[in-house]
């Protein structure tokens, strides 16, 4: 390897910060300490984030979760490319400085040090209803090893009693028709005359 190809790798892949700001989080933990799931009757077994199951953390993203295999993770949930760790940490940076609007949260195989699951609750402000604020659940998924273990419904209930806590409104969501049971069986329904997604792709 050339030293001007092995320098790219080097900068590509060497951690660009101290570890204390690598594990900074996202956003506040004290906002999931809180969470209240008395209301909550579809989990199993009484899991919620404070009790996610042995060896699991319910947490918000760090930087260092670059290296927990975040990005391979939302890989099998599409398209993601090729991110290099500076371009990550651009990107977090970037979302960190929009305080309120990005909850990007994971679930930890503390065991591994892999991240396992994810939920991104991402906030709109309005002027409509009084200056309300209009929650979205984005970019959900759970490694396709750990799936059917319920982490699913617990990154997704987390993320929406989130919602709720941060004071949104309401909370919504795009999906396949085939994964309407899956955020059914979470409470979220389909209003009569109101289930159209249109889009257009650039
Ligand atoms: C969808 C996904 C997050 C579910 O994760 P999971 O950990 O397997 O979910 P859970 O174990 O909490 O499953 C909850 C329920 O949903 C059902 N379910 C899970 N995936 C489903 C799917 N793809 N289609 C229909 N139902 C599904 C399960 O059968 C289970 O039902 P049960 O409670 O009656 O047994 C996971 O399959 C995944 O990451 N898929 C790829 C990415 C994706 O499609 N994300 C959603 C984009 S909208």
């Amino acid at each position: 390897m050339n030293s001007k190809v092995s320098q790219y790798f080097i900068n590509k892949y060497k951690p660009s910060v101290g570890p204390e700001e690598a594990e900074a989080p996202l956003y506040d933990p004290g906002l999931l300490a809180k969470l209240d799931w008395s209301k909550v009757t579809h989990m199993k077994g009484g899991v919620t984030n404070h009790a996610p199951g042995e060896g699991l953390r319910v947490r918000p993203l760090c930087k260092a979760d670059y290296d927990r295999g975040f990005l391979q993770l939302l890989s099998q949930l599409t398209k993601v490319g090729d991110i290099s760790r500076e371009k990550f940490n651009e990107r977090f940076e970037a979302m960190k400085n929009c305080p309120g609007h990005y909850y990007v949260t994971v679930i930890e195989d503390t065991d591994q040090g892999k991240i396992v699951g994810s939920a991104t609750l991402s906030c709109e402000l309005k002027f409509i209803r009084g200056c309300a604020k209009r929650g979205r659940l984005e970019d959900v998924v759970v490694n396709n090893e750990y799936r059917g273990k319920q982490l699913g419904k617990l990154i997704v209930s987390t993320v929406t009693l989130l919602a709720n806590q941060v004071g949104c409104y309401k909370m919504g969501l795009d999906c396949k028709d085939e994964m309407k049971p899956f955020y059914g069986s979470i409470g979220y329904t389909s209003e009569k005359g109101n289930d159209n997604t249109m889009i257009i792709r650039f």
